[in-house]
């Protein structure tokens, strides 16, 4: 698949923008693991134009994620098209991707992100304007349509596409479904069916498991699948899912700091680990260890551990690498045992 020149190869595997996720150390992280691109978090326009520091923080990329994509968001024509332009002189992305999905209610309820499926000539004005002020492949990521009675996708890609845009990514859901219900990859297939679309195709939304990736390139036709919260505390699932696909992805194994085989429970504890230094040494220990948490919470490594709930929540309340470190050496022999 090409994004403009951009060639990601037979059946890629994408890591979604996540908001508090998608940081430059998580991103890395599954580029090694085998994802064939990665996503920012979703960058306010607003706030770039105002040159707030903590969000121009955003845009910092290192060479090795790449290609890495930055996805801005906005509701104003003027401050996407400059936030465009910030971007791409200072982080110059592979990608510069737009936001015309997130369903949260500060965001859609102003009309950015979600809010534009209400103001499609806004939509396009803004994807229009940007395509034009950049000289980056600019790409739209979006949902099925506002509501149940809207899911107007299928004419809303062929529109993007006519804006100039370079590809297009659907969450097989309506902006009212947040994230209930499973996704349809029904329209999805309908968009990459429409002989009228030239530009590819990427799927997102309940991408789990290597066989549900496949599926989805084999019985939706998609030109690449996004995977967001299946990467949650398993940020090796790439490689699974490559495998599963018939890709060959530099997988970089050797990113880890481990004496142990690739793929076994004890390697997926120091990819966990990994995951910790990395967040601690790029915020702070404090800090650092709040925002992988989630990642020790979700992992299926921690799971079916019988009676395992008050070291759980040790080592969720660990405030220091030290006491954390140990505590996850600890569980691994538990881990060894039982980890699926
Ligand atoms: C914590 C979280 C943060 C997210 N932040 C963004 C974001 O910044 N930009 C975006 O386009 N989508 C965002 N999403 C949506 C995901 O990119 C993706 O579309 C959605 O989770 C469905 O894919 P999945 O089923 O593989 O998780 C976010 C999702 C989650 C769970």
């Amino acid at each position: 698949m090409k994004i403009g020149t951009l060639d990601l190869g037979e059946k890629p595997i994408l890591l979604a923008p996540m908001e508090d996720v998608t940081d430059a150390g998580f991103r890395l992280l599954c580029r090694k693991m085998g994802a064939a691109m990665v996503y920012s978090e979703f960058v306010a326009s607003d706030a770039l134009v105002r040159a707030v520091p903590s969000t121009l923080r955003k845009l910092q990329v290192s060479a090795d994620e790449r290609p890495v994509a930055i996805q801005i968001y906005g509701r104003y024509a003027d401050a996407m098209e400059e936030a465009a332009r910030i971007v791409e002189s200072i982080a110059q992305p592979d990608i510069l991707d737009l936001n015309f999905g997130c369903p949260v209610k500060r965001v859609a309820g102003k009309g950015a992100g979600a809010g534009l499926l209400q103001n499609l000539p806004l939509m396009y004005d803004i994807a229009q304007r940007v395509v034009k002020a950049v000289r980056i492949p600019v790409t739209v990521k979006t949902r099925l349509g506002w509501d149940e009675h809207s899911k107007n996708i299928v004419e809303i890609a062929e529109r993007l596409q006519d804006c100039g845009i370079s590809a297009l990514t659907i969450h097989g859901r309506t902006r009212a479904q947040m994230y209930k219900g499973e996704a349809d990859w029904s329209l999805i297939r309908e968009v990459k069916q429409n002989p009228r679309m030239r530009i590819p195709i990427i799927g997102n939304g309940d991408i789990c498991t290597g066989p549900d990736a496949r599926n989805a390139f084999e019985n939706f036709g998609v030109d690449a699948v996004m995977v967001g919260r299946a990467t949650f505390g398993q940020p090796w699932i790439f490689r699974e899912m490559a495998e599963s696909v018939g890709r060959t992805d530099a997988f970089e194994p050797q990113f880890i700091q481990s004496q142990y085989e690739p793929f076994s429970s004890d390697w997926k504890l120091d990819v966990l680990k990994e995951q910790v230094r990395q967040s601690v040494e790029r915020i702070d220990e404090y800090r650092g260890i709040l925002h992988v948490r989630r990642h020790l919470a979700a992992s299926p490594i921690m799971k079916g551990i019988p009676n395992f709930r008050d070291m759980r929540i040790a080592i969720l309340r660990a405030t220091t690498t030290a006491e954390l470190f140990r505590l996850l050496e600890e569980v691994r022999p538990l881990i060894r045992e039982y980890a699926n």
